[in-house]
């Protein structure tokens, strides 16, 4: 059943995240061994001997994977020999499923997860470190906010240091399109680059009205202030009430528009969250960021402010992130 070097890994969801993560472990190689690859309408594959990333990656742009494999994700991870299950499904900021479903079956199982799917973290977190930490599993989200800036890990190697403030462009779709706005085109101009560049949400909406921001202020609230923030718990204004021309306007004096999230803990232990559209000036540390670039700006409880900014942003990125997940569980790194 393969060699140890390698972590077995059951993929769901080949879209634009999922064929990314092919694309990597085809073109870099790396700690991955392919065991099974799993979509809703492009077919699903299992060998537990193994799978040429390569090969997945035409069948689901072609004929498709086939439908020869169990639709159960017990039966699946059982049949494939899988250690770790890789989820990129589509986010569902209501009820986390079907990815949060899929999570906790994987996990009750002793089985890894690496995901980058916000909505069922904010909804699960606790649960699902509880789940991972019983059955002596990881649950890594590092490409959940960022793509594949170490963000998670980054923090948690601050010794004895808390977070307590966060101000963040975190999401690319928004700046795409504000960006493309900014230079005097349409907002359909600057969805349709987004979508090219394959960041977009399936539904559009999670992106321009501030729901995907707002849901990884509120993983943020809960992952490194102990929140238990729902994501409806963040203030939030996304881009529709913001014309076209207050945008050109700001351009016009040098200042650029992004989506900023801000979660804040207080020393009583109460947490507020936002998301809002800002006009960013020249001295503030995001006015730097350009196109789908994000970044963040954080306050601890030692007094320092840290700057985190991607050079580097979008699909490819992400899917790095997701195999550093998996290097981190065969390298047995701590859980962050
Ligand atoms: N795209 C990015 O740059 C990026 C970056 C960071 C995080 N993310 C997160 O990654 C996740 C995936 O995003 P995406 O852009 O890759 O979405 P996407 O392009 O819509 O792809 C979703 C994939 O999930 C499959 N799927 C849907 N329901 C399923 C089910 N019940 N069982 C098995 N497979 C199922 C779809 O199959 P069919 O195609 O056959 O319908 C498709 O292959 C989201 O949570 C998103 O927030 C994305």
């Amino acid at each position: 059943m393969g060699d140890n070097s390698r972590l077995r890994v059951l993929l769901i969801g080949a879209g634009s995240l999922g064929r990314g993560f092919l694309r990597r472990l085809r073109d870099h190689g790396g700690p991955v061994e392919l065991v099974g690859v799993v979509t809703a309408h492009h077919g699903r594959v299992l060998d537990s001997a193994g799978i040429d990333p390569s090969l997945a990656v035409n069948l689901v742009e072609s004929d498709g994977l086939g439908d020869s494999a169990p639709s159960d994700l017990k039966k699946m991870i059982e049949v494939s020999g899988a250690q770790a299950v890789v989820e990129c499904v589509p986010q569902n900021i209501r009820s986390g499923e079907p990815a949060l479903g899929f999570m906790r079956t994987a996990l009750d199982m002793g089985i890894h997860v690496v995901t980058a799917n916000k909505a069922p973290i904010v909804l699960g977190y606790r649960d699902l470190r509880h789940r991972a930490a019983r059955a002596g599993a990881q649950f890594r989200f590092e490409a959940a906010v960022l793509d594949g800036l170490p963000l998670f890990s980054f923090v948690s190697q601050l010794p004895a240091t808390r977070v307590v403030r966060v101000r963040g462009v975190l999401n690319a779709t928004s700046s795409v399109v504000l960006e493309t706005v900014g230079q005097g085109a349409s907002r359909s101009r600057g969805l349709a680059r987004a979508q090219a560049q394959g960041i977009a949400e399936a539904d559009s909406v999670l992106d321009l009205d501030g729901w995907d921001a707002a849901a990884k202020a509120a993983l943020l609230a809960n992952v490194w202030m102990d929140g238990a923030l729902r994501v409806v718990d963040v203030a939030r204004t996304g881009l529709e009430t913001l014309k076209d021309d207050k945008i050109a306007a700001a351009a016009e004096t040098g200042a650029r528009y992004r989506l900023v999230a801000e979660v804040e803990r207080s020393s009583d232990g109460n947490i507020r969250a936002s998301v809002e559209p800002v006009a960013l000036e020249p001295g503030d540390p995001l006015y730097a960021l350009r196109g789908n670039q994000g970044g963040v700006v954080l306050d601890t409880d030692a007094g320092q402010r840290i700057v985190l900014l991607q050079q580097t942003a979008g699909v490819e990125d992400a899917a790095l992130g997701m195999v550093q997940d998996c290097r981190a569980i065969l390298g047995g790194f701590p859980q962050v």
